[in-house]
């Protein structure tokens, strides 16, 4: 399926890991899959290798670990370096910009700036992309985290916005490529079987958990800076949330679904300060054991202060006030070195009103459905069913929509689609200023009490985090979901 979108893709940070381990493969898959353009060229854009050759070396020792759980197709990939060119360019040198600008002003069709760089560099690099006249009919994509906190945020969108107009502007926020967070758009709007139910008069909770049994690799003092509020949950868990708890969208165009989810991100309870220690919890993983192998403790990873305070865990009870949600808690996790990969939406659907079928009916969860978006893509529907045999002995089961066994077609890699959506100009899977910026400030009194006060909680690495988000759950009567049996 050759597209007729030609396109320039400029990669900042063509060395760094984010273009190693996902941008260059996943436009690899992309190629292989004959998903882009033939013209289409890449041009990486580092300090590191000297010329085309260097690159394409390191592109060799680096990139090709990554390509792909089916392998490499030689042939594919042979063509796909022929598609890379690369521009030696320091940030700090006005004329190697010049440079870029010569190396690029030849090539055909959209030209996308992907800046995979820290977010100190994207200013700055705007900047200098502007002063060469090559922020004209351009996109630009910025990674996470942008920014720290509001202020900083804003103070990176104001002046890209300078520079940039919004709709030029791809913030990714990976979460939202992932297929299973599509289908979960299909399931809710293109059948009419949920939506009727998906409203505090048959939901009774929601959990969203990301849980990692990764702890923080190489990325010690990143994340020491930075914490799991910030890494996951402003961004990828309030996404997430949004995309659950929005309303209809008119249409599917980038607005329509946006607006949706801002309306969300604006209806979420204020936290207040006094109630923290009653909605989130933090914690910070200790020595422990995973999959039968020892792993060291967070203050003891390298770039990690011996002393540290950030939270390597945080659960939260978030409230969403408007009509359709109103009183429906919704339960947030995410957390490194936990028992298990896994991310998943639960919703939990009311019991019954009043059972003929003896208590069994009335249990909690006999109506659930678990949207699973990782480790294997699956949605499932609990329900009830008479067991077989004699008296009417209730017992749950569940259907299953195996997406593998429908459609030939393999899945594809949140950034696959998403960097195809930038070539091809479409901004609805990626984040609107005004829902990051919701986004900040309904985090921002946790992240303030958390900082002014206490320490996280500590659990052992490989447990699902400190015993408080347990008890959190138990207030509502309700328990996360590996707690049940
Ligand atoms: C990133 C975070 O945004 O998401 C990482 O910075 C985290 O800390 C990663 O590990 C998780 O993404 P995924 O797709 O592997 O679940």
């Amino acid at each position: 399926m050759q597209t007729d979108s030609s396109f320039t893709f400029v990669l900042f940070g063509g060395t760094g890991d984010l273009s190693m381990r996902k941008i260059l493969p996943a436009l690899y898959e992309a190629h292989r899959a004959g998903m882009l353009e033939a013209s289409g060229k890449i041009v990486a854009v580092a300090r590191h290798a000297d010329d085309r050759d260097g690159y394409l070396q390191w592109v060799n020792e680096h990139v090709k670990a990554h390509v792909s759980k089916n392998g490499i197709d030689e042939n594919a990939w042979q063509s796909f370096l022929e598609r890379i060119e690369y521009v030696k360019l320091d940030l700090g040198k006005a004329e190697d910009f010049v440079k870029l600008r010569d190396a690029v002003q030849d090539l055909p069709g959209t030209r996308v700036f992907y800046l995979a760089t820290g977010p100190s560099l994207f200013v700055p690099i705007c900047r200098a992309l502007a002063s060469v006249g090559l922020n004209e009919n351009a996109r630009i994509v910025l990674e996470k985290p942008l920014g720290y906190d509001l202020r900083s945020s804003n103070a990176i969108n104001d002046a890209v916005g300078e520079i940039f107009a919004e709709g030029q502007i791809y913030r990714i926020d990976h979460y939202l490529g992932k297929e299973p967070v599509q289908n979960l758009l299909a399931l809710r709007f293109g059948n009419a079987l949920f939506e009727p139910l998906w409203r505090r008069e048959w939901v009774e909770s929601i959990q969203i958990t990301i849980a990692e049994e990764l702890g923080v690799e190489a990325r010690g003092d990143f994340y020491d800076n930075t914490g799991a509020l910030r890494d996951m949950v402003q961004n990828h868990l309030l996404q997430l949330l949004s995309i659950v708890a929005m309303e209809p969208p008119h249409s599917m165009d980038s607005d329509s679904v946006r607006d949706e989810k801002l309306r969300v991100l604006r209806a979420l309870k204020p936290i207040d300060p006094r109630d923290i220690s009653k909605v989130a919890v933090r914690g910070q993983y200790h020595a422990g054991v995973i999959r039968g192998t020892s792993v060291p403790a967070y203050a003891t990873e390298p770039g990690v202060k011996t002393d540290s305070a950030t939270e390597t865990f945080v659960a939260l009870k978030v409230e969403i006030e408007n009509w359709r949600w109103a009183g429906v808690p919704f339960f947030l996790r995410t957390g490194k070195r936990l028992a298990d990969r896994v991310a998943e939406i639960v919703v939990n659907f009311r019991a019954v009103p009043h059972s003929a079928l003896g208590s069994s009916a009335l249990r909690p969860g006999a109506n659930r459905l678990v949207i699973r978006l990782q480790p294997n893509e699956t949605i499932r529907l609990y329900c009830l069913a008479k067991k077989p045999g004699e008296g009417m002995n209730l017992s749950s089961v569940h259907l299953d929509l195996a997406f593998d066994q429908f459609f030939k077609e393999g899945q594809m890699e949140a950034y696959q689609r998403l960097l195809l959506d930038v070539i091809h100009g479409r901004l609805a899977l990626f984040v609107r200023r005004d829902e990051q910026e919701a986004a900040w400030k309904w985090v921002e009194p946790i992240l303030n009490e958390w900082a002014a006060s206490g320490k996280p909680k500590p659990y052992a690495a490989g447990t699902w985090g400190p015993a408080a988000a347990s008890a959190m759950l138990a207030q509502h009567d309700t328990c996360w979901l590996e707690e049940e049996n």
